[in-house]
């Protein structure tokens, strides 16, 4: 038979994720739930297809995420669906289509799961990558803005990450941006020449994303550009002046960073990231966190005047920040009991005795498959359990079990019944002897 040279493997840029990794997934999936309720956020889960009109208005047309990185289908039925590149917009829509507008305000949403960029695959980006985020719809008060990047900031620590500094700037608002906008072009085009292929590309789109660019040719002429702050309008200027209060009060470090201005199109006022601080100032700082105010992007898809702030973390960041730190998410504790058998009918017995465990919740090992008891025994050894109970023939028709002590080979024969007692009180004294 000719042989199937077809290799089947994941896409460029996915991944699976290994046993190995999903305790990591765990730990930082259980903390972001218990923040998300202690801070009131309440949880959605909305669909990975949304129609891809949500995202080129959402997100944004001239935004590389939807100029280049939108997986994007054609149905069957003919209809254009999009996987979702980020949640903001699908949160927004949401927020209208489910009748959030009638809720208590502020409405303080959570989401979290997977998320579809079509990026060029490299060390921290990711084309299936997972995020945590927070958003609240209502508020147009800073401490909102200060209380998200305050939650993103602990949940860090709470992961046992530190080091970490938020950078923050603002970038205005539909009223003082326009200037900005003005004058940043003006500067811009008269060094055009000088600008890297993409940023006389994004001159043209949106040459606010120039600041963006880490090009040295480009950082020479951004570090003589115009400032935004320079052209915030009074709103924004006090705005921007309380979160900074609000964060000095708070004692999160923060660099303010003028030329943060985000890849996403729907920002005003507030613009965030979060990112452990590198040990060399030249090392690339990989943000763990983005987020910002979005006033407008509201009335853009539900068509009322709706406040709004959030941020998302990028899950697979987060744990690449654990391993290189040597932060271990805490291990499942190896059983204690270990449960043998030999025969047929012995299988069975064992079966039912692991489901008595497991209603007593007490871990217990097995091996179903293995015939020997010594191969059996061998496993025991293994996983370092303190006691096998062995179940043979004999034992099936006395409905007794023999408990064996792993370290010294004692053993005793003990009725069924009366295992889980035996078991319990044998624990308890470990616990006790432990603890002199
Ligand atoms: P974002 O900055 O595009 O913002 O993504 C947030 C976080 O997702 C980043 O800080 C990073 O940790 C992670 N991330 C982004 N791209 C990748 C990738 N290709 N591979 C791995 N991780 C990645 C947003 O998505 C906004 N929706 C955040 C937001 C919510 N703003 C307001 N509300």
């Amino acid at each position: 038979m000719k042989q199937n040279k077809f290799k089947f493997q994941t896409p460029l840029g996915l991944k699976d994720i290994l046993p190995q990794d999903q305790g990591y997934f765990e730990k930082v999936y259980s903390t972001a739930d218990k923040y998300a309720k202690f801070y009131s956020f309440e949880r959605i889960d909305t669909p990975i297809l949304e129609n891809y009109e949500l995202f080129l208005r959402g997100t944004g047309e001239t935004t590389e995420i939807v100029e280049k990185q939108m997986y994007l289908l054609k149905t069957r039925g003919g209809e254009y669906l999009a996987m979702r590149p980020e949640f903001t917009p699908s949160l927004a829509r949401s927020y209208f289509e489910q009748g959030m507008i009638s809720w208590p305000h502020p409405v303080k949403i959570y989401t979290r799961g997977p998320v579809f960029r079509h990026e060029k695959p490299q060390a921290g980006r990711y084309r299936q990558f997972h995020q945590i985020n927070l958003e609240v719809f209502g508020s147009n008060n800073a401490i909102t803005d200060v209380e998200i990047i305050w939650i993103f900031y602990s949940f860090l620590g709470a992961l046992g990450i530190k080091n970490l500094v938020v950078m923050v700037n603002s970038i205005g608002n539909s009223q003082c941006r326009p200037y900005f906008k003005k004058s940043l072009t003006r500067c811009l085009k008269s060094n055009e020449s000088h600008l890297c292929v993409d940023c006389k590309r994004r001159l043209k789109i949106n040459p606010l994303r120039v600041l963006d660019c880490k090009e040295e040719k480009c950082q020479r002429i951004i570090n003589q550009a115009p400032q935004i702050l320079d052209y915030l309008c009074e709103e924004c200027r006090r705005h921007f002046k309380n979160v900074l209060e609000y964060l000095d009060a708070l004692e999160i470090p923060y660099n303010l960073n003028p030329y943060l201005v985000r890849g996403l199109d729907y920002y005003t006022k507030t613009v965030f990231e979060i990112a452990v601080q590198p040990e060399d100032d030249q090392a690339k700082k990989n943000a763990l966190v983005g987020g910002g105010r979005y006033d407008d992007l509201l009335k853009l898809i539900g068509k009322r005047n709706i406040s709004a702030c959030g941020a998302a973390a990028g899950v697979e960041r987060i744990i690449n920040t654990m391993k290189e730190k040597d932060l271990k998410p805490d291990s499942w504790p190896p059983p204690k009991i270990f449960i043998a058998q030999l025969g047929d009918r012995a299988k069975i017995e064992a079966l039912k005795l692991i489901e008595s465990f497991k209603k007593n919740n007490i871990q217990a090992g097995f091996s179903l498959t293995k015939d020997s008891l010594a191969n059996q025994l061998k496993i025991a050894n293994k996983l370092r359990a303190d006691w096998s109970i062995i179940i043979g023939e004999e034992e099936v028709v006395k409905k007794s079990v023999i408990i064996r002590n792993m370290e010294d080979g004692n053993q005793e024969t003990v009725l069924q019944n009366t295992i889980i007692e035996k078991v319990k009180s044998l624990l308890k004294k470990e616990k006790a002897k432990k603890r002199k």
